[in-house]
């Protein structure tokens, strides 16, 4: 398998929109003329309801966790594509979909996929830190923002205590850049006190 084919399946497994497709095929509903009009788990929370929500989120994770598990496969194969690039690419798959016109999600579902194949204790202590903060915070996005910053201080620490491990650095730089440039408009929301709260947690 070269590396190009790889590249691609990459991509398209981050392209799938589990959004736009759940919200079409069981909802008749196009979540983009809705809520925040993003294709994402928490915009399909809001539009659709928990069943739905559960569910894209849950897709919108394991393309990060597929694409990652196939660089894996790949250094079996001897074809050497390091597992974080192919995650990256999902992630950009995921914000700039093939099947969606290239309006996708903010980066935040998928790149936690990507830690689930690649470092599943940071991922756990994500999902664990996501509802503490959202606890506290009440926003989706301010939540997601600070997880990303968290991910990024846990893997300087981690290179410094127990492995020398730039690429998972050098990925988090990246995610964190792309989940606080996706969440240009929320950021905008909480400084002037419009942003969404969920009144679940
Ligand atoms: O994962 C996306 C989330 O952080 C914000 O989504 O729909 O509130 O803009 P939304």
């Amino acid at each position: 398998m070269t590396i190009i084919i790889l590249l691609l399946l990459a991509y398209i497994i981050g392209s799938i929109p589990s959004g736009l497709w759940i919200g079409k095929l069981f909802y008749n509903t196009d979540i983009r003329e809705h809520g925040s009009g993003n294709l994402g788990g928490t915009n399909t929370f809001r539009t659709l309801g928990k069943k739905a929500g559960l569910v894209v989120t849950i897709m919108d994770i394991l393309k990060g966790t597929a694409a990652t598990l196939l660089g894996y496969l790949a250094i079996f194969e001897s074809t050497s594509v390091h597992p974080l690039i192919l995650g990256i690419i999902a992630v950009i798959g995921h914000m700039f979909p093939v099947f969606a016109k290239f309006k996708g999600g903010k980066a935040v579902a998928t790149s936690g996929g990507i830690l689930l194949a690649y470092n599943w204790p940071l991922f756990v202590l994500l999902v664990l830190g996501f509802f503490i903060i959202l606890k506290i915070t009440k926003m989706v996005s301010l939540t997601s923002m600070i997880l990303a910053i968290i991910a990024l201080i846990y893997s300087i620490v981690y290179y410094f205590t127990v492995e020398k491990d730039w690429p998972l650095i050098a990925m988090l730089v990246l995610i964190a850049v792309f989940i606080f440039y996706r969440h240009r408009t929320n950021i905008e929301r909480i400084k002037n006190g419009t942003e969404p709260k969920v009144k679940w947690i």
